[in-house]
């Protein structure tokens, strides 16, 4: 697949390795190219600080499989009020790239998980990772790409689920199971 990165940081990059090392083409984007990237990849890919959402162009987006990597983290984003609206952080980019077909996923590993390069050996157990999206397509192709990944995609249900992907939350930030994500999931309220 193409795959379009939108953020040119920590993630980002650690992220470019696995795909490129998963024989998918890569392209980072940061402001100003986002708009060439997004229309020329099948799928894209946010790693950006939340609070900059907004910058991004809307229309690109139409019609593309957008997943959300992003974690709100108040101490790099500072208070921002709008959130008192929702629950699931992923629901404000939601309004402001309505066009896009938004999938929530990866933002709940370590840093260093990303950064392995290739797919897991067959002697450890595949990590699994949570996604939520409303749309069964979009996530039918999130899936594939997180399985060439060497990950186990689980469904956590919808965008307005995906609140139980975020931090704080049982699923975040660990190397999980198939059945601890499941069981993680579950326990989260
Ligand atoms: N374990 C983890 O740490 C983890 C795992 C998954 C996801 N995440 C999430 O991934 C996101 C990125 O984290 P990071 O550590 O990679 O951040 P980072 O190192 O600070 O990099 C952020 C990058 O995004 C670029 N950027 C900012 N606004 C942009 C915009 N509107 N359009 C295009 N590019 C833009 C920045 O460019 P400039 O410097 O030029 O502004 C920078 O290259 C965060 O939301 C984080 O929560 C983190």
């Amino acid at each position: 697949m193409r795959v379009a990165i939108i953020g040119d940081g920590r993630v980002a990059r650690a992220l470019r390795g696995r795909l490129e090392a998963a024989g998918h083409e890569v392209v980072l984007a940061d402001l100003p190219d986002v708009e060439q990237a997004v229309r020329s990849a099948d799928v894209v890919i946010l790693d950006i600080p939340y609070h900059r959402y907004s910058e991004l162009p809307a229309a690109p987006f139409t019609n593309k499989v957008t997943v959300d990597a992003i974690n709100y983290d108040p101490d790099q984003d500072g208070s921002l009020p709008e959130l008192e609206q929702v629950r699931a952080t992923t629901e404000l980019l939601a309004r402001h790239l309505p066009g896009a077909r938004i999938v929530k996923a990866l933002n709940t590993l370590p840093l260093l998980t990303l950064s392995d390069i290739g797919p897991f050996r067959g002697d450890v157990p595949r990590p699994a990772v949570p996604i939520a999206g409303n749309e069964p397509g979009a996530k039918a192709v999130v899936a594939e790409l997180l399985a060439d990944l060497g990950f186990d995609p689980v469904d956590a249900g919808s965008l307005g689920d995906s609140w139980r992907l975020q931090p704080g939350m049982p699923v975040f930030g660990l190397l999980l199971d198939l059945d601890d994500v499941r069981a993680r999931l579950a326990l989260s309220s």
